[in-house]
């Protein structure tokens, strides 16, 4: 894509730090993150208007020399003030605007309008295949799309009935009814909850889950036919992650799953494969999508699947939809869901004696959880105010049957995951 001047970040350690590379495209300028291992041709061929060096090294690689004699600036991240100070961030865009003399024209809006009269130009009249997760990357790559080619797009969302509570809806009447898309709505509640039935061991539903998705999309595939392309919501860190240095693979990226397997196409179109998860929230934004789709927090692929310890039966998750559905809106209500990057509740396979209208009662215990997280790599638990905890309890109890116990999770991870699955 020609918009925009390039900036280089050899990641010296090849540990893939990514806090540099965000912090240059928050100045509005691109840049690539490329490993120890970089060859220095392909950077020639960025035709870079700088270098930035990061990370830890001996001074003695091929690739840090070769970079100093390219003819360009270079700056040492070593020699600078912390990145994440005032001082730091006044020295880099030093560097880019003053000595690099960069433009500034690494932009949202620019790069909507540029990915969408290019999308346009690369789909004409072909079709488009477009799995919606309900997930903030895909659903932007299928609006993008819609922009540039709303006759060719086709978009498939499948609930497995493992949605919270009204998501399924809210889908429909987005992408459908608001936005116009040509979206099929499979509804295979019963099929996935069939399959599961009886299974309780973690990596067994987890498994089957999986599995039923790729299932259902090949019976779809068959009367959808051939296409031309399949979207994938991949990410830059998902590209970076799936290894650019010598040190290789952090982790593997699995965005639609085993999908391209059972679907006939000719490429895949990766649309925002060059943004940071924030970038992909802003062209969300650019294009009109509304802010709660923009700004939908994680959700596993499995979905309540992982927050329902015990078998997977409609009305047990339909205890976990509205215990989580209003922790979820206390949240909201005081104004802390801009502040957390996870916060869900768990239905566990608990029960404990309790006491209502002045009876005996035997009910499932339910966990709520609110995480901080960079990376979800590690994560913290959020100290979340005893009002915010105190009226989600109040709620839950008054308005939800079969729950009398209520406990927050103050772990961190590690030593347990985000998710109790
Ligand atoms: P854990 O539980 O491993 O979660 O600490 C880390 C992050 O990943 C999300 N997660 C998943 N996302 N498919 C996904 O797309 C999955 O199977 C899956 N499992 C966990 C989790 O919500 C958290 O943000």
């Amino acid at each position: 894509m020609d918009i925009r001047q390039t900036m280089v970040i050899v990641d010296l350690s090849g540990k893939c730090n990514q806090l540099i590379a965000r912090c240059v495209r928050n100045l509005n300028v691109y840049c690539k993150l490329v490993g120890d291992n970089a060859k220095i041709e392909d950077i020639k061929k960025d035709q870079p208007i700088g270098i930035i060096l990061t990370g830890e090294s001996d001074g003695a690689r091929p690739i840090e020399k070769a970079v100093k004699e390219l003819g360009v600036p270079v700056l040492d991240e070593r020699n600078m003030a912390d990145i994440e100070g005032e001082a730091g961030m006044a020295e880099l865009r030093d560097f880019l605007y003053n000595t690099c003399s960069a433009k500034g024209d690494w932009t949202m809006k620019a790069f909507s309008e540029h990915m969408i009269s290019e999308l346009r130009e690369k789909i004409g009249t072909k079709k488009v295949l477009c799995a919606l997760s309900g997930g903030v990357d895909s659903a932007v790559c299928a609006a993008l799309i819609h922009k540039a080619a709303p006759e060719s797009l086709t978009c498939v969302y499948v609930n497995h009935g493992l949605m919270r509570k009204n998501e399924s809806e809210e889908i429909v009447r987005i992408f459908g009814a608001e936005l116009g898309m040509n979206l099929i709505y499979i509804d295979a509640e019963d099929r996935f909850l069939g399959k599961l039935k009886g299974v309780t061991e973690p990596e067994a539903k987890r498994k089957i889950i999986g599995e039923e998705f790729i299932r259902v999309f090949e019976d779809e595939a068959k009367k959808i036919g051939s296409v031309d392309f399949l979207v994938q919501g991949t990410i830059y860190p998902d590209i970076i992650e799936s290894g650019i240095g010598s040190k290789g693979l952090v982790k593997s990226h699995h965005n639609v799953g085993g999908l391209p397997d059972v679907i006939d196409f000719d490429e895949i179109l990766e649309p925002v494969r060059d943004l940071f998860k924030d970038e992909v929230r802003k062209v969300g934004r650019e294009i009109g999508l509304p802010e709660a789709q923009v700004n939908r927090q994680p959700f596993p692929g499995p979905g309540l699947g992982v927050r329902c310890i015990g078998e997977l039966r409609k009305e047990r998750l339909d205890i976990l939809r509205d215990v989580d559905f209003i922790f979820r809106e206390e949240i909201a209500k005081a104004g802390w869901d801009t502040k957390i990057w996870q916060y869900f509740a768990v239905l566990t396979d608990m029960k404990s004696v309790g006491v209502r209208d002045e009876v005996r009662t035997y009910e499932y215990t339910v966990a709520l959880r609110a995480i901080h997280s960079i990376d979800a790599m590690t994560a913290e638990f959020v100290h979340l105010p005893y009002e915010i905890l105190t009226a989600a309890s109040r709620r839950i109890t008054d308005e939800v049957i079969g729950v009398n116990r209520i406990v927050y999770d103050i772990t961190s991870k590690p030593p347990s995951t985000i998710e109790w699955e």
